[in-house]
């Protein structure tokens, strides 16, 4: 059920230029609702010409301290409010929104799952590893960045699964993108992905050449959040949807790629 709940920032990490991570507890200790990895928020930015709340996935729920974990790109006026908000800041935020991943896995082959990112498209990912260790679900991770500086949270997903990288400029893990990695012609029970259009576009065709179950998280412009603007809308099988309300995850089964 969704919830309008007031945060205070924690903790603003900035790792790079670009990204920061802010990890938020709610104001009033109420315990945060269930969150299932896939999902999104949509988080109020108190600043002049910022009418619209942002998008923004989950990255982490950490039940043990409540508190929200949101990996965010500096990509615009919103965003950049965002980083340079203080520790203490109270921001108002809408959660949870959208259709998470599906963690019921059940391989019969014993073949494990595969979580494919690219750019800031890890950040679902860290929390998907999670629930699915939990579970006691074998996987691995596919990350591929520019360069071995664009590389975000290698620590925390090394920590729960084994990480194979691919960089641009051959940096770190094997030059090339994702779907050259030498590890995609393993045999993988699911695939989850998180990342540019392009990207998991390229990852779909691959799977269903070798049908494999795959699920995509789609990053459509939105606005509401809600269903309310069709700002995000995809073609689809079933014909046109709303992303904010219907995904961002699909089976790729779903869609017209
Ligand atoms: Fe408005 Fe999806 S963001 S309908």
């Amino acid at each position: 059920m969704k919830k309008l709940i007031d945060f205070i920032i924690v903790e603003n990490r900035h790792i790079s230029n670009q990204y920061f991570l802010l990890i938020l507890s709610p104001a009033d200790s109420t315990q945060l609702p269930e969150i299932k990895p896939g999902q999104f928020v949509q988080v109020a930015v108190d600043a002049p010409d910022v009418l619209l709340r942002r998008p923004i996935s989950v990255n982490n729920v950490d039940k043990e301290n409540n508190r929200l974990w949101l990996l965010v790109r500096r990509a615009g006026k919103a965003t950049s409010v965002l980083a340079d908000m203080s520790e203490g800041t109270k921001i108002n935020i809408l959660l949870p929104l959208g259709n998470g991943f599906n963690t019921e896995v059940n391989s019969s082959d014993n073949s494990p799952c595969i979580l494919v990112g690219g750019g800031v498209g890890i950040a679902p990912l860290l929390y998907l590893g999670r629930i699915l260790k939990n579970s006691g679900i074998q996987f691995e991770y596919l990350i591929g960045a520019r360069s071995k500086s664009d590389l975000l949270q290698l620590e925390h997903l090394q920590e729960l699964a084994p990480v194979n990288i691919t960089t641009d400029d051959g940096s770190y893990g094997e030059q090339g993108v994702v779907t050259q990695h030498s590890c995609m012609q393993n045999k993988w029970h699911k695939i989850f992905c998180c990342g540019p259009a392009p990207m998991m576009k390229a990852v779909a065709k691959i799977a269903k050449e070798r049908h494999i179950d795959c699920e995509v998280s789609l990053e459509n412009m939105m606005a509401c959040g809600l269903g309310a603007c069709l700002c995000c809308v995809e073609k689809t099988v079933k014909g046109n949807v709303c992303v904010c309300t219907e995904g961002p995850v699909f089976n790729i089964n779903q869609l017209t790629w």
